[in-house]
């Protein structure tokens, strides 16, 4: 069984998250795989990531904290966690003011899953009785139709629960709350609940997905990939007012953020790449867009093809697909930075000269932090990067191979030559000062060859014009 999906405005399904989890139903498809219920559940229960081991761990970790079902008891001093399971807006309803400490959420993000009727399958297993399903959706904050709960009333139950939380917060205390991003209006609702329930919008920050899929990242149109996490905080003073942004300053932020991004990267770029780097830049100036607005990063990019940007067609892992380039091949010209494939692939091979043995992670981990924000690259250009420069050992980790090594050998020797050479003569031909001094202390320390190209270069240097 899959759950149902099929694209309509009279339904709640989304372009924007994996089809399955949008619908209320389940469907039996004609053509379908079966899984052992049993091997599954004895998974799930002994293995690696089985209940038993999470359990063995969070009792490990947790020692003797106290838990409770009982928030009071908390407040009381007597327990230390409480575990409730609860709408959370009839909860706080029963809690004082300013009780407290921090608040972390992680609402429904829009129509996106259907947890409550989802879980109908659950419910039935558990032995609950037939209304179940019924009375959870009824608490539940999510935008559903059938359940007549349009965006508005998704936006409402939000609101009300942002309210909630500002009055059981502590003054100078903060809440997070981690948004996947499906569309413009949707990532915005949160920040109008939060800003008009007195909170102060004071960060966003953006946490990219680790692993994208070369297939997800070759989408002219994809979505917005990893979490945002916001923070709002309950401050004493009035909260900084966020100033609402017109269409026309929305287009003009979009267009020069992805210009920057482009640019910055210096080639085409994947449209998930752009997606992520434009809220970061409206909160930081204080700004957020209008639920009104259909307006969204998509359309205006849409409508700036042939303009400003043009698609081009890429592969990538073997999967093709279009990436973001300038329309203006004069830009194209003027660009200053060397392609960011380039560079990474720069990054991975010097990785694997100077650790011998890397692993994939230890890569990614190198390259994620020489090259973070816009320059944010996927796993596809890694491993492609390290598949070009290094060899597959035993144990699932990479080294350079022996014909690279044996060019990058000549490659430094070559260099230091010119290097030593331009340092007697008046150098014409620069070169990037941390690259010399590695290349010269390889020799040094390595290479006979390029001491005797030393001697020849002195020998030389009479003669020798760079
Ligand atoms: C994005 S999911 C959170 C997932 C969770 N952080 C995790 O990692 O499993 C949102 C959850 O909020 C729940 N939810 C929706 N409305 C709620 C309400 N009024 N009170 C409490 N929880 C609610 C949904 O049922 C769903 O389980």
């Amino acid at each position: 069984m899959m759950p149902v999906g099929n694209p309509a405005p009279s339904n709640h399904y989304t372009y924007f998250s994996s089809p399955g989890w949008t619908q209320h139903s389940y469907w039996a498809a004609p053509l379908f795989m079966e899984q052992n219920v049993w091997d599954k559940f004895e998974g799930a229960v002994i293995g690696h990531q089985g209940l038993i081991n999470a359990k063995n761990e969070s009792n490990a970790a947790l020692g003797d904290v106290k838990l409770t079902h009982d928030w009071r008891e908390v407040l009381a001093g007597n327990a230390d966690v409480a575990v409730v399971t609860a709408d959370c807006i009839e909860l706080m309803k029963e809690m004082p003011d300013e009780c407290i400490d921090y608040i972390f959420t992680d609402p429904p993000y829009d129509a996106s899953v259907q947890y409550g009727e989802l879980s109908f399958l659950w419910n039935a297993w558990l032995k609950e009785d037939f209304r179940y399903t019924e009375k959870i959706v009824a608490h539940e904050i999510v935008r559903n139709e059938r359940q007549k709960k349009p965006f508005e009333v998704y936006h409402a139950l939000l609101n009300n629960s942002f309210q909630g939380f500002h009055r059981v917060l502590r003054p100078e205390r903060s809440l997070t709350l981690t948004f996947h991003n499906p569309t413009f209006k949707v990532r915005n609702a949160p920040v109008h609940a939060g800003v008009f329930a007195g909170f102060d919008y004071e960060h966003i920050h953006h946490q990219p997905l680790g692993q994208v899929s070369a297939k997800a990242m070759m989408q002219p149109f994809g979505s917005a990939q990893g979490d945002f996490y916001l923070r709002f905080a309950k401050t004493a003073e009035a909260p900084r007012q966020m100033e609402e942004i017109t269409e026309q300053r929305f287009r003009v932020i979009v267009i020069e953020t992805c210009r920057k991004v482009i640019a910055e990267r210096a080639e085409p770029t994947p449209y998930t790449i752009l997606i992520n780097q434009v809220d970061p830049v409206l909160a930081k100036r204080g700004l957020f867009g209008t639920l009104q607005t259909g307006l969204d990063v998509k359309t205006v990019l849409e409508e700036s093809i042939g303009k400003d940007f043009v698609l081009v067609d890429a592969k990538l892992g073997g999967a093709a697909g279009k990436l973001w380039w300038f329309a203006d091949k004069i830009f194209v010209a003027r660009l200053e930075q060397v392609p960011l494939t380039e560079r990474v692939e720069g990054t991975v091979s010097r990785c694997l000269q100077e650790k011998g043995r890397v692993t994939f992670t230890e890569v990614w981990d190198t390259v994620a932090r020489e090259f973070p924000n816009s320059l944010t690259s996927d796993s596809t250009s890694i491993r492609e990067a390290l598949e070009l420069y290094g060899r597959k050992v035993p144990g699932g980790a990479w080294m350079l191979r022996d014909e690279i090594r044996l060019r990058l050998t000549n490659h430094s020797e070559l260099i230091a030559l010119l290097a030593q050479i331009g340092r007697e003569q008046r150098p014409v031909a620069r070169i990037d000062d941390s690259e010399t001094a590695r290349c010269i202390g390889r020799c040094d320390k390595s290479f006979n060859g390029a001491r005797h190209g030393f001697a020849l270069a002195e020998r030389e240097a009479g003669r020798a014009r760079v």
